[in-house]
């Protein structure tokens, strides 16, 4: 990235918005090919009577969504998303993915044509006519800007106490990958970047409804077995959906942060899966759970869920993805969360033996 140093932007400030916020609050102020003034854009709100984003700039520390870690002095809040957005080089997109077109009608006009986006948001939205649209096609399609995306192993919360962890940026144009490397990456917090941009964000939408099973196996006392069974059917679905809706990705992205580990990760200590377990345990709604656990965090399992739904029963497929539509299903008070283990009992998956062939007449 040569020539004038380069200005971030951090379109978000939540959980993963402020650890990630620290890190390139950091890198901007350590490499010489960055501004040191990093924006981060606060959806504001009240903390016992005093405005969030004077908090952030007086103490630099997220009190309600990342407490406990400071910012580097560098990172300044800003409550209007244009006046945070409007100088910067690269858009750095960490919002909850129901809230991303609304921010991008805002931004539209107001950025730099030659801006560029990193999207870190995990999600689908539904695409207008039918199907579900990828976050970071949005974002390109609104802003007409190129977005890359980052995905990886990486709850935010030991991003922010510095414990070792890898992450994946998908980024088809390679003359922009070295750039968002360099912003992202520090020695705890190690990056590969892959050209598989499309896969790359889709394993980061689906491993969310796979959380959620992980988390229905948990609140119903089935065992570490059961759930490594959830993990792995959730995997191999994750591979198909790749396949028929996105095909000509590759199969060595799923082995990458973004893929098998994310996944792992999600399924043992992310929040889809915390309030999933709630869920099966205390047999209140996932809207009440989020509100009761989060603390103004947003799940994203369900929502995908439903978006995934949303497309696979217009394709007429959903007896193809066994898992993700059983999951849809509970997490919608349509199927009790006792029926997971008969919904996948039959999965596809194990019908896929070349050696033994299948009986006639299945007694099974
Ligand atoms: N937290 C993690 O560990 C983690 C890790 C990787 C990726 N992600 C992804 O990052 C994205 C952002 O998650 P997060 O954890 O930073 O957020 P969060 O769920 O912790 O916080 C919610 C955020 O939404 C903001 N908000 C509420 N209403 C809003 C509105 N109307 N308009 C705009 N913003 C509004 C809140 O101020 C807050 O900053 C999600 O897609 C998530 O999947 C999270």
């Amino acid at each position: 990235m040569p020539g004038k140093p380069k200005r971030a932007c951090i379109v978000g400030s939540g959980n993963w918005g402020s650890a990630i916020a620290k890190i390139v609050g950091t890198n901007a102020a350590r490499l010489p090919q960055f501004d040191d003034r990093v924006t981060m854009y606060v959806y504001e709100e009240l903390i016992n009577g005093k405005k969030l984003t004077d908090i952030i700039n007086d103490t630099h520390e997220n009190v309600k969504y990342l407490p406990g870690h400071k910012l580097p002095p560098n990172v300044v809040a800003v409550p209007d998303v244009v006046e945070a957005a409007k100088d910067a080089d690269i858009l750095i997109f960490v919002v909850p993915h129901q809230f991303v077109r609304s921010l991008c009608s805002t931004l539209l006009g107001k950025i730099k044509p030659t801006a560029i986006g990193l999207s870190l948001i995990k999600g689908f939205d539904r695409a207008e006519g039918g199907g579900i649209e990828l976050i970071s096609h949005i974002i390109t399609r609104q802003l007409k800007i190129q977005c890359a995306v980052l995905m990886g192993a990486n709850l935010a919360g030991e991003v922010a106490d510095e414990k070792f962890c890898e992450t994946t940026i998908g980024c088809r144009d390679s003359r922009l990958a070295p750039g968002l490397r360099d912003l992202i990456q520090t020695e705890y917090f190690r990056v590969v970047v892959v050209d598989d941009e499309d896969a790359v964000e889709v394993c980061g939408a689906l491993k969310n409804i796979v959380a959620c099973g992980a988390g229905f196996v948990d609140g119903l006392g089935l065992g570490d077995n059961t759930k490594a069974a959830v993990i792995r059917l959730g995997l191999m679905e994750m591979i198909k959906f790749v396949d028929v809706f996105y095909p000509g990705s590759k199969l060595s992205t799923f082995f990458e942060s973004c893929g098998v580990a994310d996944l792992i990760t999600t399924c043992y200590g992310g929040r889809n899966r915390r309030v999933s377990e709630a869920f099966v345990r205390t047999g209140k709604s996932i809207k009440q759970l989020e509100d009761e656990l989060l603390n103004g965090q947003k799940l994203q399992g369900p929502y995908t869920a439903e978006e995934v739904n949303y497309m696979l029963k217009t394709r007429e497929m959903e007896d193809k993805f066994p898992l993700f539509t059983a999951i849809f299903r509970i997490c919608t008070g349509h199927l009790n969360a006792k029926e997971l283990i008969s919904c996948i009992k039959n999965h596809p998956e194990h019908m896929n033996s070349n050696l033994i062939p299948q009986p006639v007449h299945s007694k099974l």
